[in-house]
Order: structure tokens, then sequence, then C-alpha cells
């Protein structure tokens, strides 16, 4: 996990882009791009439900995130890409899962520093990782 300061060392401005690629072909990459935004859509719909105290809404959007999608990652991409993205993208899956099974019974508050904890995720990946 990252450090707790990620949000104010992410504003640092780069003018050497030094992630590496993910080498993926055109229809790869929209694809891959596609599910990124769903995953974007989960973290709202989440905020939303937490803000509207609606577990019912959070556990919608977070389980749309989960075990599905990693599912639906095609082996083409599966195959290609590195060790070190699938030891965060795994997991950050595994957290929808989790954050499903939550928000049956925590708090909003709770729920809320969970959501934060899983967006380390996005954070730790995109500063590391582009599609080409
Ligand atoms: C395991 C790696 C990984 C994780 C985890 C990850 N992303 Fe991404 N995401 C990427 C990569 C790589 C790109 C492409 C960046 C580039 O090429 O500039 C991307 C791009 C995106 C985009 C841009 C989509 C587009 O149409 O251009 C969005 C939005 C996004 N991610 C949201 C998220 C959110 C929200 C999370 C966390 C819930 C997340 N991502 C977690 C790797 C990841």
């Amino acid at each position: 996990m990252t450090s707790a300061n990620a949000w104010a060392e992410s504003k640092e401005i780069q003018t050497i882009d030094q992630r590496i690629s993910l080498k993926l072909t055109e229809t790869e990459k929209i694809e891959f791009l596609s599910e990124m935004r769903q995953m974007l859509a989960s973290i709202q719909g989440i905020i939303s439900g937490i803000g509207e105290n609606n577990p019912e809404k959070i556990i919608k959007s977070a389980r749309y995130s989960g075990n599905r999608m990693a599912r639906a990652t095609p082996e083409s991409v599966k195959s290609k890409i590195p060790k070190t993205f699938q030891e965060i993208g795994g997991p950050t899956h595994m957290m929808f899962e989790e954050l499903v099974i939550r928000a049956e019974t925590d708090d909003m508050e709770t729920l809320t520093l969970f959501t934060g904890e899983i967006m380390q995720q996005c954070l730790a990946c995109h500063e590391m990782f582009k599609v080409d």
C-alpha cells in the first residue's frame, strides 16, 4: 500500500513519462480502457451510495468491478501483462468484492475509509503503467 500522502505526491507534474507500456493492441486497448471507465463508474456509485446511506447502491456499484470484471479480462491480455500489474490488479478486484460484503454491515465512515484504500490501488497502478 502506498503512503497516505499519495494525493500530495501525485500533484507533482512530470515531464518525462517513465511508465511501463503494456503494449496492448488497438482492440485490447479499447476494451481495457472501457473497463477502466467502468471502474471509475463503480467508484462514483460507491461514493454516492455512501452519501445517500444506501448500502444496496454501494453493493451494486462495487460488484460491477469485482470478480466479474477480473474474469472478463481476455486471455490475450492476461498473458502479456507484467506480473507487477497483475499483483496490483487482482487484489483490486478482490477489494471490490470485500466492499460488497462489508457494505452489509459496516458504517458509512468505515466504508469511506475502505474506498480510499481501494483508490490507492488505482493510484499505484496508474503511476506505473500505460497502455501504449
Ligand atoms: C492494475 C493496474 C490498474 C489499476 C488497479 C487501475 N487502473 Fe485505471 N488504468 C490503468 C492503465 C494502465 C491505464 C491507461 C493509462 C494510460 O495509458 O495513460 C488506466 C486508465 C484509466 C482510466 C482512463 C480510461 C480512458 O478511457 O482513457 C480511468 C478512468 C481509470 N483508469 C480508472 C481507474 C480506477 C477508478 C481505478 C481504481 C478503482 C483504476 N483505474 C485502477 C491501470 C490500472
